[in-house]
């Protein structure tokens, strides 16, 4: 019997089933709605006999390996020390091998130096780091809880794992070490990061000194995905079960305080917003998720990031934002009483009104007016028309606005956004969406400089003049005045949303490159114009020909085009 089928016979796939499923017994069976697809009638099939929980309609599903694989999204190895642990068989270090994988197990290896750094911080020469942890106000309980340790003696490590059998290669490849002796976090605090099943896949080591960077995390690997791991997760789990609710925080200290001040539902995300990844983890355990992020520019922005991960993914959410923008950590540290903030949580309405109001003045009428704006942009990514009634009332009653008003408001935006879009695609040119982009990014200066004509020699070029207006106008009101409404403006208002539309997930750099790219675009319609005039006007034989032909050529080169002879 091979070690994964040993595992397998000793885990008991009703059970195992049981903590994802609503299960109903049906013969010597038990039925259930799959996980895996949408479905309103059950076929996912769970056989005690067979210990086999199988969907019959999408074909997802197994024994208990491939089902915990598939419903935690774990890899083989992950899915298999899970399981290990919980029908108390001993893997060797060597499963790999079963699969015929020479790779050695990285898993262990992170084991191992967790118990590593977990031994050395508790040395009498590291006394100052254990120090730091505790005038942090970490107590030592915390500090085994999360395994929290101090990477002090990296050839100790090293030595430690090649005496386990893991050649310097493997070591290298787990990302621990970046050469050989040389750990990547040494000198560090170092805060184990651990999958769903609590086992320890990468490291985030903090200094304890002023020197950069502050942070340094494992990188991505085949056993960390970044994306997908909610720091202390593994131990609050049972938690967010039991309390149903679920706070977000942003980092390892803020959760890790958290858990110090008897907040075990809260979990971490690392250097990114909450993703859809995340969102599926959690509502296998609840609906109710709070985000406490920094409330520092780079937290608003995450916490807005994160929400827009969180439309229509029925979920019951709140933000929390701490008073004078502390963060979590910051906060207890000072006294304050975290429940009670978690009590004063904002919905995602609310949270928008009071970031708004902090650009405008919700009490006058433009500000009032301001804020509908935006907050549209948000209510038409909404569908659940529950949702959007609950919404539309909180606005209403924040602003002081009647429903009735903002209801065909929004119906209106929403029936406009479909012409235009029509439109969009029946009529808008490449020159036109980049006159958008000009527009809405305020990319006149990036334009002039990447633009290789002059604007009077862009004319001609097809629409070329709702660039040149573009320019005049701003020309003639300055740069910060808004444009008078005309036809212009309704069509470049539909540009404008049908690129936001677009652009929403995309970084500014990918922007900016599209962006760029549009700009590639009319160079070289102007390119093939002055190409043209050059061929049909002056005799080939001439000096004037071979001159102006060489400009051309240099010109080609410096826009990327490329120009054949002739
Ligand atoms: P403490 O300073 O220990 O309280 O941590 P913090 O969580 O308050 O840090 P901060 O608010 O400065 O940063 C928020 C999160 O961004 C951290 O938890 C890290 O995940 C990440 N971060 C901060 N600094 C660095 C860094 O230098 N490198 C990397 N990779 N991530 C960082
Ligand atoms: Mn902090």
């Amino acid at each position: 019997m091979s070690i994964s089928q040993e595992v397998e016979s000793k885990i008991n796939i009703v059970e195992l089933a049981s903590r994802y499923l609503q299960m109903k017994k049906a013969g010597v069976n038990y039925k259930a709605l799959c996980p895996f697809h949408t479905e309103k009638t059950a076929s996912f099939v769970i056989s005690p006999v067979k210990n086999l929980a199988y969907c019959f309609s999408c074909h997802h599903g197994g024994g208990p390996i491939r089902f915990m694989m598939e419903i935690e999204k774990m890899e083989f190895g992950e899915a298999l020390h899970a399981l290990a642990k919980e029908a108390g068989v001993e893997l060797k270090t060597d499963y790999y091998k079963e699969r015929g994988e020479k790779t050695g197990d990285i898993y262990d290896m992170h084991r191992i130096a967790t118990d590593f750094y977990s031994e050395e911080i508790l040395k009498a020469e590291n006394i100052e780091k254990l120090n730091y942890l505790l005038k942090r106000g970490i107590a030592m309980e915390t500090i085994d809880r999360f395994k929290l340790g101090y990477s002090g003696n990296p050839r100790e490590l090293f030595a430690r794992l090649k005496d386990k059998g893991f050649t310097e290669q493997n070591i290298i490849d787990s990302w621990i070490f970046v050469s050989p002796g040389r750990d990547k976090f040494y000198g560090r605090i170092v805060f184990p990061i651990a999958n769903f099943a609590g086992h320890t896949v990468a490291f985030t080591g903090r200094i304890t000194g002023t020197w950069e960077p502050k942070y340094l995390n494992s990188p991505v690997s085949d056993i960390f995905n970044k994306s997908a791991i909610l720091y202390g997760f593994h131990l609050a789990k049972s938690t967010i079960a039991k309390e149903q609710s679920v706070i977000i925080v942003e980092g390892q200290m803020d959760t890790v305080a958290l858990h110090q001040a008897g907040i075990y539902n809260a979990v971490g995300i690392s250097g990114t917003a909450l993703t859809k990844e995340h969102i599926t983890l959690i509502k296998r355990f609840t609906k109710k998720l709070y985000l406490c992020l920094d409330g520092d520019k780079a937290g608003v922005e995450a916490t807005f990031k994160s929400l827009e991960n969180l439309y229509n993914e029925d979920l019951d959410i709140y933000v929390i934002s701490l008073p004078d923008a502390k963060d979590p950590d910051e906060f207890i540290k000072s006294g304050g009483d975290f429940r009670e903030e978690t009590k004063k949580a904002l919905t995602p309405i609310a949270f928008y009104i009071k970031e708004g109001a902090k650009r405008y003045d919700i009490a006058e009428m433009t500000g009032k007016k301001a804020i509908w704006e935006e907050l549209k942009k948000m209510l038409k990514h909404i569908k659940n028309p529950i949702e959007i009634d609950a919404y539309i009332r909180e606005i209403g009653k924040i602003l002081n606005l009647s429903t009735d008003v903002l209801y065909s408001e929004l119906k209106s935006f929403r029936e406009k956004r479909i012409i235009d879009e029509v439109n969009i695609h029946n009529k808008f040119d490449r020159v036109e969406l980049l006159a958008g982009y000009i527009r809405l990014y305020v990319l006149f200066d990036l334009f002039l400089e990447k633009f290789q004509y002059t604007l009077d020699d862009g004319i001609c070029i097809p629409s070329f003049f709702v660039i040149k207006n573009l320019f005049s106008k701003r020309d003639i009101q300055g740069k910060n005045e808004e444009i008078t409404h005309s036809e212009d403006t309704d069509r470049f208002s539909a540009i404008e949303l049908y690129i936001e539309e677009e652009n929403t997930t995309l970084s500014q750099d990918v922007i900016t490159l599209k962006f760029l790219e549009l700009v590639g675009y009319i160079n070289k319609l102007c390119f093939e114009q002055e190409k043209k005039a050059l061929l049909s006007d002056i005799d080939p034989n001439s000096a004037e020909y071979i001159i102006r032909h060489r400009e051309l050529q240099e010109k080609a080169k410096n826009m990327g085009i490329k120009m054949n002879r002739g």
